[in-house]
């Protein structure tokens, strides 16, 4: 998704700005800007692909300002061309701008027909004409884009310069992340903290509807014309969880990661083999009253959800469901009162989670119906975590790369842990189980780090897929969804067509696709499915299918002609879903590798998906 950096110092800004955009590049974008304010002049300077390809020309024309603003930018509205990419400019302003303006080609007609000339397809460049002309009736800029916010429909962030205003910074959220990175004599802003995290590591965390003035050594903020406090916070992140280390990719690194996220994650809420007292006590009034849960998510996201329905009906017998947020937030779906809603995600920032939550919270307020949210997020500070009335933290650390990883499993273990307090809240857990599903948690760590012994050998049978244009993941109960996120992981990496499927749905449709040319992953944890799993085996070896096993060391499957076995260690069978998933990733990736595409930033995707 896009991405807005900008600054206000005494020192020159152009490094820091291009520096913030490179750490963006991981969210996805095909064109980059930026402008700049120097001796009541704009340099601005705007390229299509890599943050590199901006560097480069900035550098060669020596671009310097102390006031500026950047932007990485994944089309909407229009090409990826040099003519689309941001800042727009106005007259002497210049404008970035994250998400949609949903009534620009209303605003446009109004404009063109008052002179204005366009030069991009966008909808942002509305909003420089806006400013521009608000600013004949009045010489403050925070005023004129106080005039232009209520005029625009949609979701968006922005950062807006003026030449007339060569000290001051105006920006914007309504919808689209935004945070103001505090310095020392020197102020800036972002659509996500990372990029700041070479100058500062204090930030305002901007809410909806928020208008704020920085200048070099003040930061004000506005609702509705009205000054407003925001607390600045400190962040513990460190610079060096953003870079890839020793490790060729992000994703690799992410993947290697998974031992300690999990650990960090756990440890949050587990003494020995008990909850702490003290984990999400808050919520205990809310759980012992609920009925049922519903899961709300997207992507990978959702994936984890359709676990956490396995786990939250077997284990504590609560009712549990699973919907994809951009169907669930435009179906009206009834909200059932006692009914905990909980939205997954790695950023909190999605745009269709988002509003299925703000959705919901409305009908049952309007409704007065009582309901309890929550949140499982990668990130503290998100909007999701602040909408919700309780949330639970993957401790997994920035993850980059766009496929999601670390943020995956560390959603399994939080929402394991969430499903052991909520049983406990309502006395549904035995003791014994309460034992062996905490005892399995810590284990879970050195499982993981066994398995990725197995990487050479994946990357063995990776090159067998290089040349295949399908794929079939196949997998029961709890390791359906992790047929789903295999495949998922698969195609939006190395882009091979993959699907994922419950075994069982295999003699339903699918198995008409299996001939020697279709390679079929299967994941094989040592279950009570695992006999009805060896016979959807044996239907595709029939079919003359390519079978690519991760087998439970003790299931009893073995190498044979057409059908490559990879053993993972003995696991919990509740676990078993975090575990089976890191062959599943190291395979996508090093087929992605082995077919030379961008692993970090796949063509089309973003890491953080905030607009619809
Ligand atoms: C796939 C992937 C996406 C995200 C989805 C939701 O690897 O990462 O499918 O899971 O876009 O994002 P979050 O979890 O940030 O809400």
């Amino acid at each position: 998704m896009c991405g807005i950096v900008g600054g206000v110092a005494e020192r020159c800004v152009t490094e820091i700005l291009i520096e913030g955009l490179k750490r963006l590049e991981y969210r996805g974008y095909d064109s980059a800007g930026l402008a700049l304010l120097n001796k009541e002049q704009i340099l601005r300077e705007r390229r299509v692909g890599k943050v590199a390809n901006l560097a480069e020309a900035v550098s060669e024309q020596h671009l310097t300002g102390n006031i500026g603003i950047a932007h990485t930018r994944w089309a909407t509205h229009g090409k990826p061309t040099e003519n689309n990419a941001h800042p727009h400019v106005s007259g002497n302003v210049a404008v970035v701008h994250n998400g949609i303006i949903e009534n620009y080609q209303e605003l446009k007609d109004e404009l063109q027909a008052l002179g204005y000339i366009f030069t991009s397809q966008t909808d942002t460049e509305v909003v420089a004409h806006l400013v521009n002309d608000a600013l004949k009736q009045t010489d403050s800029l925070l005023e004129a884009v106080q005039k232009v916010t209520p005029r625009l429909k949609g979701a968006y962030a922005l950062g807006i310069i003026h030449t007339e205003h060569a000290d001051e910074l105006i920006t914007v959220r309504e919808g689209s992340p935004l945070v103001i990175g505090v310095g020392i004599g020197e102020n800036f802003i972002s659509s996500d903290q990372l990029a700041l995290l070479p100058v500062t590591n204090r930030f305002v965390y901007l809410e909806e509807g928020d208008i704020a003035r920085l200048t070099r050594t003040s930061i004000e903020v506005f609702v509705n014309g009205e000054r407003v406090d925001r607390p600045v916070k400190e962040l513990d992140a460190t610079v060096s969880n953003a870079s890839k280390g020793e490790y060729k990719h992000f994703m690799l690194k992410e993947i290697y990661e998974q031992p300690e996220a999990i650990q960090q994650t756990i440890s949050q809420a587990l003494n020995g083999n008990n909850l702490r007292e003290d984990f999400l006590q808050h919520a205990n009034a809310d759980f012992n009253k609920i009925q049922q849960v519903q899961i709300i998510a997207c992507g990978t996201s959702y994936h984890a959800g359709m676990i956490a329905k396995y786990w939250f009906e077997q284990l504590i017998g609560v009712p549990c469901q699973v919907e994809i947020a951009s169907e669930f937030r435009y179906r009206t779906p009834v909200i059932v009162e006692n009914t905990l809603y909980i939205c997954i995600s790695q950023s909190g920032e999605t745009a269709d989670t988002l509003a299925a939550l703000r959705e919901t919270q409305k009908r049952a307020k309007a409704n007065n119906i009582n309901i309890s949210t929550m949140t499982i997020c990668n990130v503290a500070t998100s909007s999701m975590v602040r909408e919700t009335d309780h949330h639970l933290l993957t401790l997994a650390g920035p993850e980059i790369g766009v496929a999601s990883t670390k943020a995956f499993t560390t959603q399994l273990a939080a929402l394991m842990l969430l499903i052991i307090k909520i049983g406990q809240v309502k006395q549904r857990l035995a003791a014994a189980q309460l034992t062996e599903i905490t005892e399995a948690l810590w284990h879970c760590p050195k499982v993981i780090l066994d398995t990725l012994q197995h990487n050479t050998a994946i990357l063995r049978l990776s090159a067998l897929f290089v040349e295949k244009n399908h794929c079939l993941f196949l997998g029961r109960g709890t390791h359906f969804p992790i047929a789903l996120e295999g495949a998922l992981k698969l195609k939006e990496i190395s882009y091979i067509h993959a699907e994922g499927y419950a075994a069982g749905e295999l003699k339903h449709g699918p198995l008409a696709l299996v001939d020697n040319e279709m390679p079929v992953v299967i994941l094989a944890p040592n279950d009570e499915m695992l006999d009805k799993l060896k016979s959807n085996m044996e239907e595709v070896q029939a079919r003359g299918g390519e079978l690519f096993v991760f087998a439970d060391e003790n299931s009893g499957i073995q190498e044979k002609d057409r059908q490559h076995v990879v053993h993972i260690p003995a696991v919990n069978e509740w676990l078993a879903p975090i575990v089976y998933s890191v062959p599943v990733q190291l395979l996508s990736y090093h087929v992605a590798v082995l077919r030379g595409t961008d692993v970090d930033q796949p063509r089309n995707l973003a890491k953080s998906v905030t607009v619809e």
